[in-house]
């Protein structure tokens, strides 16, 4: 199992193969979520005590796996947060696999730490961060969100001679899910800050809850989003940040999705204030155009990310040996993991390969789209704009409908393979909600998911 034999050549030259084949397809289809009893039915039970040829395994999973999965980079994928990841940096996640890397430590990876660091100094400077600020690459989004909070919490109770009753976390209303789970983790409770006729978790509301608040040292972090999942809104950073500064509590900007947009001239002031940012997270499977999974986490002071992070073991001590320079960064110090895929590489090798512009414009072209097909949704007879797009999701209205007809008409455009569209809530009512994030996503999709709400 562990020789170039004859089985792993086989296996190796039938999934490169496949990964070559799959790699041309352009576009991506859809494909349809299947049944248990229909895949069972097909692939059956495919682990056995003898083991089968590699080329009939691979076989099951290109003609019953494979179909099974939606293909999030499909341009017709609209739904949740897509990916469009580049060829580039999806086979060079094939590079990274068969490198067998553990993207730990400086000692243990220098060479692919290097590459992930400068990745996260191009991201760092983009949002204006100081040259210093430093983190890691971790799973995702929720990841990125526990690992900075953390930091956060033990970063004001070092500051605290005494623990208050319960840490509190200030949060937008729309912040994401992510954020009210890694509270449960972390034992705080949310301080939902009001939205402001905008929708925006802004400055001033945070200082009105904050300014009546009978305990505000209990706060140990306040987080806002660069890009609501549900809406795409960005908060008032700037004024949010100046709050959290002037109370020196942690500012955490949750950019998982939209953070992409800093690389976008049009969209880059919508940002102002993210500069301020004591931790920030950037997700490259969303809209940076790279594979799952991968969310970039940043510290403006990656000592006390290090302080809450780094696990100590004396089987660990040679991983922090001053004979590693003091350049040695350990990307384990600064999330809660060990053990790590170089998860960042494959963004590296596509940055590297085509050049920021490149990206610049990519994202342009996705919220030139989306500012297209809201104005279709403007004008549509049948329908109507809820709000008007500040980055890539689009929400829209066809007034008369209940959740049924919604959900009627978001199964049958994935059944015909038109697209993947979800419904949404917005204020309590159910709308349709397009998230635009492949640049070849051309509007055209969007007037077919229009036309099937006529
Ligand atoms: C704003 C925001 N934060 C966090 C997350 C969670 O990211 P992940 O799904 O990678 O864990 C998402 C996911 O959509 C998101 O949109």
């Amino acid at each position: 199992m562990h020789h170039f034999d004859e089985t792993a050549e086989r296996a190796a030259q039938a999934c490169l193969d496949y990964a070559l084949e799959r790699l041309r397809l352009d576009p991506a289809p859809l494909d349809h979520p299947v049944p248990f009893a229909d895949l069972h039915a097909r692939a059956g039970d495919t682990i056995t005590r003898a083991g089968r040829p590699p080329e009939d395994v691979l076989r099951v999973f290109v003609d019953v796996l494979a179909p099974a999965c939606l293909s999030t980079d499909s341009p017709r994928y609209l739904a949740f947060i897509p990916a469009a990841p580049t060829k580039a940096s999806l086979v060079f996640d094939t590079v990274v696999a068969a490198s067998s890397i553990c993207a730990t430590s400086w000692l243990e990876a220098s060479g692919a730490v290097y590459a992930e660091n400068e990745v996260l100094a191009y991201l760092a400077a983009l949002a204006g961060l100081p040259a210093e600020a430093g983190g890691c690459f971790v799973s995702g989004g929720s990841a990125g969100n526990l690992s900075a909070l953390f930091a956060a919490r033990e970063s004001a109770a070092a500051r605290r001679a005494d623990r208050p009753a319960r840490w509190r976390v200030a949060v937008g209303e729309e912040a994401h899910s992510s954020i009210v789970s890694t509270l449960r983790i972390l034992d705080c409770d949310p301080l939902v800050v009001p939205s402001g006729a905008d929708d925006r978790f802004t400055g001033d509301a945070l200082e009105a809850v904050l300014t009546n608040d009978p305990d505000p040292t209990s706060i140990c972090a306040i987080a806002a989003t660069g890009g609501t999942t549900n809406a795409g809104i960005v908060d008032d950073l700037a004024g949010i940040g100046s709050v959290a500064r002037a109370h020196g509590i942690w500012f955490h900007v949750d950019a998982a999705y939209g953070g992409a947009a800093l690389c976008a001239p049009s969209a880059r002031r919508r940002f102002a204030g993210i500069e301020g940012a004591d931790s920030l997270i950037i997700d490259p499977h969303k809209w940076l155009f790279a594979p799952f999974d991968s969310c970039a986490l940043l510290y403006r002071e990656p000592a006390l990310a290090r302080a809450a992070h780094a696990q100590q073991a004396s089987y660990l001590d040679p991983m922090r040996d001053p004979a590693e320079g003091d350049d040695a960064w350990n990307p384990a110090d600064y999330a809660y993991h060990l053990s790590r895929r170089a998860r960042g590489l494959p963004l590296w090798y596509s940055l590297a390969v085509h050049g920021t512009d490149a990206y610049a414009d990519a994202i342009e072209a996705v919220l030139e789209t989306a500012r297209a097909a809201a104005d279709r949704a403007r004008n549509a007879p049948h329908v109507a704009l809820v709000r008007e797009p500040e980055l890539s999701v689009v929400l829209f209205r066809r007034p008369g409908w209940n959740d049924d007809d919604y959900a009627t008409w978001s199964r049958r455009l994935l059944r015909d393979q038109v697209a993947f569209v979800l419904p949404t809530k917005w204020r309590g009512e159910t709308v349709g909600r397009a998230v635009f994030l492949h640049p070849d996503t051309t509007v055209d999709v969007f007037d077919e998911v229009l036309a099937a709400m006529v």
